[in-house]
């Protein structure tokens, strides 16, 4: 069911000190549950997964992982499997970020593996996605973004996409402070959902949560969010200041 999501990928941010003081700095606005069209999402290092599972158990607040392995055990040296992940009570995972596929060569063949592995494991997962500077600038960006949705996600069967939340993430907008306009953002959402009902259905493209991540922050959250067909955001440097964080999934 679509909902409405304000998740923040912490990525190598924050040791275990400061993600407690965070969280629980969050969790001082966000004590308990919202209503069920909303959801809370973060997402700490690896090391820090289960303490902010423990913290956040029957709150508002919900903990991803920020990648994981295909494999669900074996000589894969520094490597996370999705067993190992569900077994501390992480049960979504972001796969396919562009700063794994551009610094650790992560390809669309790895991530077909890595999603039928979390969909195995019954884990949620969001999905990144987005064009580089030169694609939108050539005008290709939309070629790039069906390509990506197509090769890593298109195979799959209408049931698996309960379990499915997409990120367009324009690579140019991340870390950046450059945003994707709400126009230009309304724009490629509006055409992700209807390459996603072409596909399959209008019902299931309905259905889906599409995100979009690339230096939202406070102060331009609401325009982004009040576009129909952005459902909510993928925050990076702004989740990781509590008032920030706090203001964007108020301004949801
Ligand atoms: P920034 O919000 O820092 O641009 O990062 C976005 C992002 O990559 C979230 O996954």
């Amino acid at each position: 069911m679509r909902k409405n999501i304000v998740a923040g990928n912490w990525k190598m941010n924050n040791d275990l000190e400061a993600s407690k003081l965070l969280i629980n700095n969050l969790l001082q606005e966000f004590p308990s549950k919202l209503d069920a069209s909303k959801r809370i999402i973060v997402a700490p290092t690896f090391v820090n997964l289960y303490p902010i599972v423990e913290i956040t158990q029957n709150t508002a607040i919900e903990v991803a992982a920020q990648n994981m392995h295909f494999a669900q055990s074996g000589a894969f040296t520094g490597e996370i499997s999705a067993t190992m992940l569900k077994g501390i009570g992480v049960n979504i995972v972001i796969l396919g970020h562009s700063e794994r596929r551009s610094m650790f060569n992560e390809t669309d063949e790895m991530l077909v593996k890595k999603v039928e592995s979390a969909l195995q494991n019954k884990m949620e997962i969001i999905f990144c996605f987005g064009e580089m500077l030169e694609d939108r600038k050539s005008g290709n960006h939309f070629n790039v973004v069906e390509q990506q949705l197509t090769n890593a996600l298109f195979q799959l069967n209408e049931s698996a996409w309960k379990q499915i939340i997409l990120a367009y993430e324009p690579v140019w907008a991340i870390g950046t402070g450059e945003t994707a306009s709400p126009e230009q953002a309304q724009e490629m959402h509006a055409f992700i959902r209807q390459i996603v009902s072409k596909k399959y259905s209008q019902e299931l493209a309905n259905d889906v949560s599409i995100l979009y991540g690339g230096s939202m922050k406070a102060s331009n959250a609401k325009e982004l969010l009040s576009n129909s067909d952005v459902d909510g955001g993928l925050i990076g440097g702004a989740a990781l200041i509590a008032a920030e964080f706090t203001a964007i999934i108020k301004s949801m």
